[in-house]
């Protein structure tokens, strides 16, 4: 829902979320995210602190801000996050505090993030099968990421979801095995498409799973009903099993954009805002944040940036594949998605 004080973009969609990376360091190599061990890695001088970042969002909550997801990397690689939940989760016009993580140290941590103030958190989580996994990540983590599952929702996150990233070939013969162990579990479920994020995973077309594609293999053992998006502007459209069962959902970014509603922005670790997942670059907030710029100057900076947004990338992509062309997503050096947080 719009507000009446909300800011709007060019396409009057307002700012509600922001996605924040802490870090932009990974102790998983995901072949669809960050293959690569040899990257620009951040310096540690230039990553914002927690008093920085408390300050931009309590800057963005004014201007219609309600929901900070805080993202990587890997975010709980970073030390004391439960500290910057803690300071997030008492300022006042937040609704939601949530966190994505690749669930590795759950297992140790989710009960002091839930006791921060943390409500809920999405986990990656690909395949079920212990030698995928690590063709996957890199790291033979998979029992370590089913304990940090258990301790997540043990420790009272509600609701525990599950990320599956679908990619043709490697994983999408688990769809409906991984339905059944959300439903087992009690975890929602959220089924993505193989997306062109960054430079580094090699994707290309054939590789992606499409929500149709994905559908009509639920299809076949599950009664399906639609059941829409939770809110217009989130990345899932949701499906109910008839009778029961898990909670489902896609994200259809490359078959069914959702630009129109797109209501994020993200903050880089090193202080970028960026509005766009596929954006080739941001403006820089660390260097007026660390430049005693005043708060009335920086909050007229982020409407400034706001207010002139006209993003739809996955739109634009959508119409360049259907288009005699077709679509080359080397054209374009995008932002690593370690870098941005998804
Ligand atoms: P909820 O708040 O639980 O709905 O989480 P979410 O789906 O918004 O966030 P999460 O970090 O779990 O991301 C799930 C997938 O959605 C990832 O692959 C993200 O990259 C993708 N995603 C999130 N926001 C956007 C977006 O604005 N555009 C696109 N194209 N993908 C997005
Ligand atoms: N396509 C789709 N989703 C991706 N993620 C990472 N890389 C990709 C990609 N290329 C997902 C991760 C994580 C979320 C933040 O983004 O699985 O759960
Ligand atoms: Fe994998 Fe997430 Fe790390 Fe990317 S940030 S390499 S998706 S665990
Ligand atoms: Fe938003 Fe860009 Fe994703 Fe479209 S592609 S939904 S504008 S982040």
């Amino acid at each position: 829902m719009i507000a009446s004080h909300d800011l709007l973009d060019q396409r009057h969609r307002p700012l509600h979320d922001l996605r924040i990376s802490v870090t932009d360091r990974c102790n998983f190599r995901c072949t669809y995210c960050m293959p690569l061990d040899h990257y620009d890695w951040i310096e540690k001088r230039e990553i914002l602190t927690y008093e920085e970042i408390e300050r931009l969002v309590r800057l963005s909550i004014p201007l219609g801000v309600q929901k900070v997801r805080l993202t990587g990397g890997e975010p709980l690689l970073r030390r004391d996050l439960d500290k910057l939940i803690q300071r997030l989760s008492q300022l006042e016009g937040l609704d939601e505090l949530c966190l994505t993580t690749n669930g590795v140290l759950l297992g140790p941590d989710a009960e002091q993030l839930r006791h921060s103030g943390l409500r809920r958190v999405n986990v990656s989580l690909d395949t079920l099968d212990p030698d995928k996994f690590e063709r996957i990540t890199k790291k033979p983590n998979l029992p370590k990421v089913l304990e940090g599952l258990r301790a997540a929702q043990q420790a009272g996150l509600d609701p525990v979801k599950v990320n599956m990233v679908v990619e043709r070939g490697v994983n999408d013969d688990e769809i409906v095995a991984m339905a059944q162990f959300c439903s087992e579990h009690g975890f929602a479920l959220r089924y993505i498409e193989f997306m062109d994020v960054g430079n580094a995973n090699a994707w290309n077309l054939d590789r992606v799973v499409t929500k149709k594609e994905i559908l009509a293999t639920l299809g076949s053992h599950f009664d399906l009903q639609p059941a829409g998006r939770h809110r217009s502007s989130d990345p899932a459209t949701r499906f109910q099993v008839r009778g029961g069962g898990p909670d489902l959902g896609v994200i259809a970014s490359v078959t069914e954009p959702f630009c129109d509603n797109c209501s994020r922005a993200r903050i880089t670790a090193d202080g970028k805002f960026v509005t766009c997942l596929f954006s080739q670059d941001g403006t820089d907030l660390k260097r007026p944040l660390r430049d005693r710029t005043t708060d009335e100057d920086l909050g007229a900076l982020l409407r400034l940036i706001w207010t002139g947004r006209t993003d739809a990338f996955s739109e634009d992509r959508l119409r360049a594949i259907l288009s005699d062309h077709g679509y080359q997503p080397q054209d374009r050096h995008k932002i690593e998605m370690i870098t941005l947080g998804g």
